[in-house]
């Protein structure tokens, strides 16, 4: 298998201007970063780079308005790195100018790339500009590695290119993912079937046990033909009847409703027009128990009930059984990782990924664009 150049291949870096592109796309809270996960991950590439006198200028993007600037994410970037210097430009004079004044081992932040339309339409004029601030390129954005854009795909092919640690890590781990060792259970929540799809037709014949959580099963539940009363539903869950004839897929056998102000469980053939399904329940856990007690690699995607609405009990009770377990568990998504560092769980996985969409794709087929742009690199 071919493979990509990393930081064991960058050799001497002194006094080089190393382009990074980082994922510090990060909820904010208040004008305050709420999650800081991935700005910690992000950290170990610039240090190793910083440490052995490289002129790092970091690029990275926030959120989906363009205006957003990345300020509260310099905040907690200087927590541990603290001499971060940021500029409020990302190709411009401003930004050239601070480049060129860097001095060996300083760290730069460039402001948000999404602020310039190039970034998403993966324009080369931009690409080009952006490779033009540096004489090399890592890619540590582990999380956008999903998405086609300059600073993804454009960026390297103007430049050497190397992956960061935190590409190198989370490609190591997930590939255990593609390939599972049995018994192997994928735990599956969040919403949206359309967008989980194409992973739940890659990985059925992989995986021995899927469990469907979240949003996700009340389209399942529907197929099935129970009532799902009000709780929230996906348009087009055609594909649900031939995913299930796989026999691999557990469904919830008894629910969380909500109904009239009021919290019930019921079992799944008992859910009433005017319920709203918000949680797993308690028999659908201990079903879960058992595969998880069993299983040799569990992986894990998106929270099992309704967290916005406060409804994070399955997901808390099903975290602390795959901690207690001693299969292989790999954790991603952003909501279910940061529910599960509030309860300071996350040691208990062998590995939390950065990702979201980008690790849903990966487990597809084990490729990904900006994974296709280092590769492309002689
Ligand atoms: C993510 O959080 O999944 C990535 O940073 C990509 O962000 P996007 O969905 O706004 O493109």
């Amino acid at each position: 298998m071919s493979t990509f150049k990393t930081l064991k291949d960058i050799g001497d870096i002194v006094g080089k201007r190393v382009l990074v592109r980082s994922e510090l796309n990060t909820p904010i809270e208040d004008g305050k970063v709420s999650d800081n996960y991935r700005v910690e991950k992000a950290v170990p590439t610039l240090q190793w780079l910083s440490e052995r006198g490289a002129r790092v200028i970091v690029m990275a993007h926030l959120g989906r308005n363009p205006e957003d600037s990345l300020e509260p994410v310099l905040v907690e970037l200087q927590k541990f790195l603290p001499a971060t210097k940021f500029v409020h430009d990302v190709v411009g004079d401003e930004a050239r100018k601070v480049v060129d004044e860097l001095k060996d081992g300083e760290v730069l932040l460039l402001e948000n790339l999404r602020s310039n339309e190039g970034e998403k339409a993966n324009d080369p004029e931009f690409a080009k500009a952006l490779a033009s601030l540096a004489d090399l390129y890592v890619d540590d954005a582990f999380g956008n590695m999903h998405r086609e854009h300059a600073s993804m795909v454009g960026a390297s092919e103007y430049i050497p290119a190397f992956a960061g640690l935190l590409v190198e890590q989370e490609i190591a781990a997930l590939s255990k993912g593609i390939s599972p060792t049995s018994p192997s259970l994928f735990i599956l929540g969040g919403a949206k079937f359309e967008t989980k799809e194409p992973l739940l037709e890659a990985i059925l014949p992989r995986y021995d046990t899927v469990f469907i959580g979240g949003a996700l099963a009340n389209d399942f539940l529907k197929a099935e033909e129970l009532e799902v009363g009000t709780s929230l539903v996906s348009d087009g869950a055609e594909g649900i009847k031939k995913l299930m004839e796989s026999g691999k897929i557990l469904l919830p056998v008894d629910v969380v409703v909500e109904h009239e102000g009021e919290v019930h469980v019921k079992r799944v053939d008992s859910v009433q027009k005017d319920d709203k399904i918000v949680d797993v329940g308690p028999e659908t856990i201990a079903e879960l128990s058992t595969k998880i007690a069993d299983a040799n690699f569990i992986l894990w995607n998106g929270p099992l009930g309704y967290f916005e609405g406060g409804h994070s009990r399955g997901t808390e009770e099903v975290a602390q059984l795959v901690a207690d377990s001693n299969g292989y568990s790999i954790l991603g998504g952003g909501e279910t990782v940061d529910s599960i560092r509030q309860l300071k769980l996350i040691e208990h996985f062998n590995f939390v990924s950065t990702g979201g969409g980008a690790m849903l794709d990966y487990l597809v087929d084990g490729e990904l664009p900006g994974v296709t742009a280092l590769l492309k690199q002689k």
